[in-house]
């Protein structure tokens, strides 16, 4: 892969995405190893810069990191300068004055990634930026479904849920459709923006319906935190018409749909317990392969290439 950052899935085509998940199998086998460390990225340096919270994302970044032997800096924003009024540009121009190569930033606002790609010498992956994008929870998601599948062309793939807000929505339509599947978004009206179907997906508000099309559906997280506006009227009301329970999957009879969710997960409300623990759900697998997928990530970036995975 010729390029220097991870931005976006939008920017990127069908053959770097595909470069990407085939990089990604051999890391998934290092991180199965009892020994998890490769001499890959030894004496570069990865830093991560995360504006709002994290569990996943940021974890399987330093470990993606920590197995390929690259040195790690968490630089956490709640107890550093940031508090005390420093820029975004400043905080940058410090990691990356510390010898920093590949910085993996997380921001509320959208373009955060992509500015900062443009004032540094660093390598920038976008680890999620407001509702835009937040291509390694897509990426990853595209490697689950195809560890199942063998493929992803012509593939139904319905996401479900809050797609107003979700950057995870963004990316997977992008890489989705890029790698010749179907997709489907699925929520209240409210939540699925108004010209969607631009970019090529069905817009459907009906579960029913659209857990009878698919064969993978992606569960998206109510996002609590950015639902000041008024748009859902309850959490109970949206588990009643768009939460995935025992009873809707049951509904399906024989049909066995693959069930992803990125995380973190609101039990009882997009989805059910009973749900969530199904061999159906990926959630755990998903984590796992966070991790490869990130591993793939960094060491291309770094100038690895897919036929040359020196592990
Ligand atoms: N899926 C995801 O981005 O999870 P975190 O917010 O825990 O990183």
């Amino acid at each position: 892969m010729k390029r220097k950052h991870l931005l976006g899935l939008q920017e990127l085509s069908a053959e770097e995405i595909n470069t990407i998940l085939d990089t990604a199998r051999p890391m998934r086998d290092i991180i199965m190893r009892d020994i998890k460390k490769v001499p890959t990225l030894r004496g570069k340096t990865v830093a991560t810069l995360f504006y709002e919270p994290s569990t996943r994302t940021r974890s399987s970044f330093e470990l993606a990191a920590k197995f390929l032997s690259a040195d790690t800096l968490s630089l956490n924003v709640a107890v550093s300068s940031v508090q005390k009024g420093e820029s975004l540009i400043d905080t940058v121009r410090t990691i990356e004055a510390m010898g920093v190569e590949i910085l993996v930033v997380r921001h509320q606002q959208s373009g955060v990634p992509q500015f900062i790609a443009a004032h540094t010498k660093m390598s920038v992956i976008n680890a999620g930026d407001g509702f835009h994008e937040h291509p390694t929870q897509a990426l990853l998601d595209l490697y689950t479904i195809k560890q199942k599948f063998y493929k992803i062309k012509d593939l139904r793939v319905a996401i479900i849920g809050d797609i107003f807000h979700s950057r995870v929505a963004r990316s997977n339509i992008w890489g989705l459709l890029k790698l010749g599947a179907e997709v489907t978004v699925c929520g209240p009206p409210s939540l699925i923006p108004v010209e969607i179907s631009k970019l090529g997906v069905r817009v459907e508000t009906n579960l029913d319906r659209t857990l009878a099309w698919a064969d993978v559906i992606n569960v998206l997280r109510i996002q609590k935190e950015r639902q000041d506006k008024g748009y859902l009227t309850g959490f109970d009301e949206y588990r009643d018409w768009y939460g995935i329970t025992r009873e809707k999957l049951n509904q399906l009879q024989n049909k066995k749909i693959l069930i992803l969710h990125p995380g973190p997960i609101n039990r009882g409300v997009e989805i059910d317990d009973y749900v969530a623990e199904s061999p159906q759900a990926m959630v755990n697998e998903q984590v796992t392969n966070g991790v490869a997928v990130r591993m793939a990530v960094l060491y291309l970036l770094a100038g690895g290439s897919d036929n040359g995975v020196t592990i």
